[in-house]
Parts: structure tokens; sequence; C-alpha cells
């Protein structure tokens, strides 16, 4: 049988399937009732931040409208929803001892609505809208965020752990260290000095420089790792056994395949790439404790040549590791696209992205291309990907936290074909599941559930509302910020039901 066929089959009888979204991109509400700035508050009134100079002050307006949001998942049929709590909404000044009622009253008005309509909540606590103030103290770059991000996950599990049964600490810690505090990309928007250097060849980039000689992307991965492993440890100890749920971090991979698989040395760079990028989080929390072998050793090689008289990327102490180690309940995994991988040489260092790297990432010419310039349609590499973590990771319960593909926003087009006609999406949405179905029945990955990206159109983050991810349309000029079904959602809803592929 042809491997990339579809085949028929199901997934286990308790699989989670839901969709996913995040407050900053849905809610609006941003100076409401009480919350206070967030980082991408700042950043998105940020003149020149946003692609398309728009912002996520009102965005699906889901804070006034997510019984809508409740209905429209319950004609998907779907048993879960993945959201993320603000934190500046709840705790405005960072310190739990004084929360904003009106905050704590929304997400228990919106998961109480969830479980009356049997819809799971999968809460994500921190999903990159940092409070404005916790940054301005230091935030992920000061050691001090771990005892903060402690206490706001304790607030939280007392305050919905009752009904929440499945938390996520942090979402794709990787793309908010690396955008936030690598590229600048996101908020708050940093650019370490080796990224600018890196980046000064491209014209829009070049009057930027910012001296970050600390390279903040490693230090606030050491500080992310260890505020994930204070909240897993804070429910394991206070809330487990009373409350029975489940906790882990959310973590973003791309697959990477050997551009030729019979070149070791292309082999190899797919490994060094999977390393530093999925391996820099998931290696502390489901492997040794701590960044891997291949990480530490090329990052402090690269220092040493630079003259630094120690290693850019952090190191953990014994009783740090020993922390970290062991604290997950399941693998949350995030995951859109696949990249081919070469060694550095010099025909393709002009490709060169990452300072750090020697791997030259490329798509394949073939690949379908979706919405977003990253996001290549390769649904083989989702099976791969499942398949390696299983086999790195001690087979662990996987939960497919984010999937999905997007469409380039036409500004003119408001409804008929062209928004709600999503035939690409409906092909993404059935291939990537079938090759998870294949990884779980001819793998023996133990998947235990799918949460498509996203329920709704939202805000793409730097992209604006350039690029649209829902299975829902929303239509952003209509005060009302309607609703409307893309064909996509009917594709997903049969798979729901079938609980698989006939
Ligand atoms: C993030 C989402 C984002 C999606 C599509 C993920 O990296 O968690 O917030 O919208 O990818 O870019």
């Amino acid at each position: 049988m042809d491997e990339k066929e579809a085949i028929s089959g199901h997934f286990r009888d308790d699989f989670l399937w839901g969709t996913a979204t995040a407050s900053y991109q849905i809610e609006g509400g941003w100076n409401e009732d009480g919350k206070s700035q967030s980082v991408w508050d700042k950043h998105a009134h940020t003149e020149g931040k946003i692609d398309d100079q728009t912002n996520g002050d009102i965005a699906c307006d889901s804070y006034h409208k997510y019984k809508d949001d409740v209905q429209i998942m319950k004609n998907l049929k779907v048993n879960s929803y993945r959201l993320s709590l603000s934190w500046s909404r709840l705790l405005p000044t960072g310190d739990s001892s004084a929360p904003n009622a009106a905050g704590v009253a929304y997400y228990n008005k919106l998961i109480d609505n969830l479980l009356e309509n049997n819809i799971k909540p999968c809460v994500t606590l921190y999903h990159w809208d940092l409070p404005q103030c916790l940054h301005e103290n230091g935030g992920w770059q000061s050691d001090d965020i771990v005892e903060k991000f402690k206490e706001y996950a304790n607030f939280c599990f007392n305050a919905f752990g009752d009904r929440v049964k499945l938390w996520i600490t942090i979402n794709e810690p990787h793309v908010n260290a690396t955008l936030g505090y690598g590229l600048g990309h996101h908020a708050p928007g940093i650019m370490g000095r080796k990224y600018a250097v890196c980046f000064r060849r491209l014209d829009y980039l070049k009057n930027i420089y910012i001296p970050d000689p600390m390279n903040a992307c490693y230090m606030v991965s050491r500080t992310m790792l260890l505020a994930h492993a204070a909240a897993w440890h804070e429910y394991d100890t206070n809330y487990r056994s009373k409350q029975n749920g489940m906790v882990s971090i959310s973590l973003n991979s791309d697959w990477a395949e050997p551009k030729d698989a019979s070149n070791p040395k292309d082999a190899a760079a797919a490994i060094e790439y999977l390393q530093c990028s999925l391996g820099w989080f998931a290696n502390p929390i489901f492997g040794s404790g701590d960044f891997p072998v291949y990480m530490r050793e090329h990052i402090a090689q690269k220092s040493k040549e630079e003259g630094l008289s120690k290693s850019r990327l952090p190191e953990f102490s014994e009783e740090e590791i020993k922390y970290i180690k062991g604290t997950y309940d399941f693998f949350g995994l995030n995951h859109y696209t696949t990249r081919l991988c070469e060694q550095l040489n010099e025909h393709n260092e002009m490709h060169k992205f990452h300072p750090d790297l020697d791997v030259i990432l490329l798509p394949d010419p073939t690949w379908d291309r979706a919405g977003s310039l990253w996001l290549y349609i390769v649904p083989w590499g989702l099976r791969r990907l499942l398949k390696y973590i299983s086999k790195t990771y001690g087979n662990p319960k996987i939960i497919i936290t984010e999937n999905g593909c997007s469409t380039k926003h036409d500004p003119n087009a408001t409804s008929g074909l062209a928004v709600l006609e999503d035939t690409q999406r409906c092909n993404y949405l059935k291939s990537y599941i079938n090759e998870a179905l294949k990884a779980v029945v001819q793998d023996g990955v133990d998947l235990r559930g799918y949460f498509a990206w996203s329920l709704l159109d939202n805000f793409e983050w730097k992209a604006g509302y350039t690029e649209r991810f829902g299975i829902h349309y929303v239509d952003f000029k209509d005060p009302e910020r309607k609703r409307t079904p893309r064909k996509s959602a009917a594709v997903f809803r049969e798979i729901i039901v079938e609980n698989g592929f006939k």
C-alpha cells in the first residue's frame, strides 16, 4: 500500500476532539472591567509592529460573545475546547492577593457554559500575553517571574480547577522566546544582538540594532522552563489528589526531514535542528532534565569562538535539573509544517536564518503552500514527528494541542466562495488527521486528542488579520463580529462524528 494513501480507522473512544484559541487573539475587551495592559496590548499599539496596523482591542469580541463561540462548538460536536486565560485580566497588578473579580467571573461563565454543553475546557495559563507591569519588572528576563508564575498558576488552579481537568502551563515557549526576545517580531519586541547581525542584510531590518549581549532568548527559555516546572509541582503537590487533572506544556515543532536521506550530513543536520528547536524545551521536561547535549556543546563552542568567557546558553544547577525533569502528565504538541534540512556550506550560507544553527532549512518546491509564508502543507511530516516524539521521549501520551492551515485574506471579500469554500483547509485537516491516525494504528503512538487551530479567524500576531486560520470566518468589519462556518467546519465535524475515517 502506498504510504501516502489515506486509511480508514478510529481513534480511542475517549479521544479529545477540540478547537483552540488564545485570549489576546480572540477576546478583545482589552481595557474593560479592570483588565490591565499586557505586553501584546503595548506592542500592537506601537506603530509599525503589525503588518496591517491592527490590534486585538476587539478581535473576535469573545469577551462579550463567548456564548456564540460555545454554540458554534456545540454544532461542531467537539468534546473539548482549548482556551487561554489572560493573566492581566485575572491579576491586573500581577499580585494574586488583588484579583480582578470581573475577570474571574468572565472565565467562570465561559467554563460553566462549556460544561453545560458537554465541552471540557483545556486551559492554557500563558499564551504570550504577559502583564506589562510584570514585564517592566524584568518579566521573563528576571528570575522573579518564576515565583510570580507559580502564584498565578496557584490562583488559577484554586479558582477553576474544580472544573478544569486539563491544563497547559505555557504555549510554545520556543516561539515566545525566539520571536519575542530574539527576532523582535512579537511582544515585547526585543531583538537579540546576534539576530540583528544575522538579519541586517534584510532591507526592512537594516537599521535595527539593539545590543543584547545577554542573548535574551536563551535567558528567557531558562525562566520559562523553571516557571513551567514550578506550576506543575504546585499542581502535583497541592491540587492533584483533590482535582484529578493533568498538567503539561504545549511545544511547537516542525518536522525536519534530511534533504537527501542518503547523505549522512543531511541526516545529522535534521537531528541537530530538532535538538535545538523541539529538544530545547522537550529535553529538559521529557528527557534528561537539561538542554540537549548537542545544543549545550554547540552554543558553548560558538560562545568561545566569540571570545566570551561563558556560554550564552545558561546552565541549570543539579537541583534545577531534578526539579524540571518529568514535569508533565502528557506531551502537548503544536504542529503545522515541515522543512528539509542540510548542513551549512559555502553554497547555501546565504540562506542561514538562525545565528547559532549551522543548518539550512528549505521547503521542497513541490509542496503546496498555505496563506502564511512559512506554512507548507506536508501531512506525512506530522506522522514522522509523532513517531519521533514517541520514540525519543518514552512513548508519552500525546495531545495535539494545535494544528491548522491559513488562508491569505482578501480585504475585499466579505462572504461567499472566496472566504467560505476553503478547500485547501479541508484537505489539510483530512490529510493531517489521517496521518495522525496512521501514527496511532501503524506506529503505536499514544495519541489522546486533537485540537484544530483555530475555532475562529483571529488576530494572527504580527500578521494582524491578513492571515486567517479559522474554520469559522469572522467579519471584522461587522461590529457584531458575525461568525460563519467555513466548509472546513463541516469536514472537521464529520471526522469527529466518525471518531476517525470510514
Ligand atoms: C500559536 C498561535 C498562532 C498559530 C498560527 C501557533 O504558533 O500558538 O497563537 O496563531 O501558531 O501561527
